[in-house]
C-alpha cells in the first residue's frame, strides 16, 4: 500500500510517500481502508521530534482517520466488510492511552489496522471528510467544554486560536450550547470567518492586549471560562480575563508550555486551572459529535483536501498557519 512514512524527525521534507507492507490484522482487529485523515498540530510536532511523546521509527502518522472495513479479525463479530467507519484512535491499556499515530502506525495510508473495539460506524449522511475531523477536535472541544469546564447556557467563553481545527469546533460548541462566545486569532480575515461560525465578538491578539480588548466587550466582568490553546504567552493575561470563579481549560500549548507564576490571583479570586487531554475523553463524546454531525447540528469547517501524497504540502500549510479549521488528506 501506499503511505506516508519518515525515517527521520525534522522538517515537512521527512515526510516520504512510499510502497509499505499492507498491515497484517490479529483475531481482535479489523484492517481500514482510510478515505479521509485529517491533520492535526500534534502532527507537526511529532514529526519535528518536538513532542515529549517520540515516535518509533520509521512511523506513518495520522491520528484521525475514517473509511470502510475491509478485514475483519475472527473475533470481531460485530463489523462487516463494508462498514462505514470513523476511528476512535485511543487504546485503552493498563499502561495508559495507546494512540493510533503517535504510539502505533496511523491514518497517513490507505490502510490502517486497528482493535476492533475502536472502530465507530457511521451513518450515511455524515462524510468521510467530515468524520475523520471529529476524533481530536472536535471531541476536545465537547470533552473540554462540557465534561471538565461543566459550561452552561448563558456563560461567557473566551475562545484563543479559533481559526485553529480545535478552536473552529469550540466556536461551534459554544455557541451550540448558548454560550456567549468572544474569540481570538491571529488575523483579521481569520476573524471574519470566526464570526461566520458563530462568535459574538472577537479580537486579534497580535495587534491588541486581549485582556483589553475582553474588558471592554464584558464592560469590566471578564468571562466565565476560557479555552486556552496558546498556553504560557497568554497565561497572564488570561488570569486578567477571568470573572472570579471564573475557569481556565488548559489545552494547547503553541505560545509555549512553561511559565512562572504567582498563585496569589489563583487563591484570591478562587479560579480553577483544569488540564484537558482528549486522550482521556470517554466514546460518548465521539458518538455525540456523530450525532451532530448527522442532525446538522453541528458542521465541522474544513478548509482543504490533499491527495496522500501532497501530506509535506498539506502539513506546511498548518506549519504556516494559513489554514481555517482542518486540513484532510484523502488517500
Ligand atoms: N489537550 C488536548 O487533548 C488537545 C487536543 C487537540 C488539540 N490540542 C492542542 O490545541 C492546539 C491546536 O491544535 P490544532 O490541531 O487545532 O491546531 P491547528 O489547526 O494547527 O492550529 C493551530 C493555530 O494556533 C495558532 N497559534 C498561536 N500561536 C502559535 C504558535 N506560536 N505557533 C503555531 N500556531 C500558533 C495559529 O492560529 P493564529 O494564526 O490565528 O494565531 C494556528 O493556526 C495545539 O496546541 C494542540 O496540541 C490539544
Amino acid at each position: 500500500m501506499k503511505a506516508i512514512r519518515y525515517h527521520e524527525v525534522g522538517e515537512v521534507d521527512v515526510l516520504k510517500y512510499e510502497d509499505v507492507p499492507t498491515p497484517e490484522i490479529g483475531d481482535d482487529e479489523v484492517l481500514v481502508r482510510v478515505r479521509a485523515a485529517s491533520l492535526n498540530h500534534l502532527d507537526l510536532r511529532l514529526r519535528a521530534g518536538k513532542s515529549p511523546r517520540p515516535v518509533e521509527l520509521p512511523h506513518i502518522g495520522g491520528v484521525d482517520a475514517s473509511g470502510d472495513v475491509e478485514e475483519v479479525g475472527k473475533n470481531v463479530t460485530n463489523l462487516s466488510p463494508g462498514t462505514r467507519v470513523v476511528i476512535d484512535p485511543t487504546v485503552k491499556t493498563p499502561k495508559g492511552p495507546s494512540v493510533m499515530g503517535v504510539n502505533f502506525h496511523g491514518g497517513f495510508a490507505e490502510y490502517v489496522k486497528v482493535p476492533g473495539a475502536n472502530v465507530v460506524p457511521i451513518p450515511d449522511e455524515v462524510s468521510y471528510d467530515d468524520a475523520c475531523t471529529l476524533p481530536v477536535c472536535s471531541v476536545t472541544a465537547w470533552y473540554g467544554l462540557y465534561e471538565r469546564g461543566g459550561m452552561q447556557r448563558g456563560e461567557t467563553v473566551l475562545i484563543h486560536a479559533a481559526g485553529s481545527g480545535t478552536g473552529s469546533a469550540a466556536v461551534q460548541v459554544a455557541k451550540g450550547g448558548g454560550a456567549y462566545v468572544i474569540a481570538t486569532a491571529g488575523s483579521d480575515e481569520k476573524l471574519e470567518k470566526v464570526k461566520e461560525i458563530g462568535a459574538d465578538a472577537t479580537i486579534n491578539y497580535n495587534t491588541s492586549d486581549f485582556s483589553e480588548e475582553v474588558k471592554k466587550i464584558t464592560e469590566g466582568k471578564g468571562v466565565d471560562l476560557i479555552f486556552d490553546q496558546v498556553g504560557a504567552s497568554a497565561w497572564e493575561n488570561n488570569l486578567k480575563s477571568l470573572k472570579p470563579k471564573g475557569r481556565i481549560l488548559l489545552i494547547g500549548v503553541v505560545g509555549g508550555g512553561q511559565t512562572t507564576f504567582n498563585f496569589g490571583p489563583i487563591i484570591m479570586r478562587d479560579l480553577s486551572v483544569l488540564g484537558v487531554t482528549v486522550f482521556n475523553a470517554p466514546r460518548k463524546n465521539l458518538t455525540n459529535m456523530i450525532n451532530l454531525v448527522s442532525l446538522n447540528r453541528f458542521k465541522p469547517v474544513i478548509d482543504k483536501t490533499f491527495p496522500l501524497s501532497e501530506a509535506a504540502q498539506a502539513q506546511k500549510m498548518l506549519e504556516d498557519r494559513s489554514q481555517f479549521g482542518k486540513v484532510i488528506l484523502n488517500p
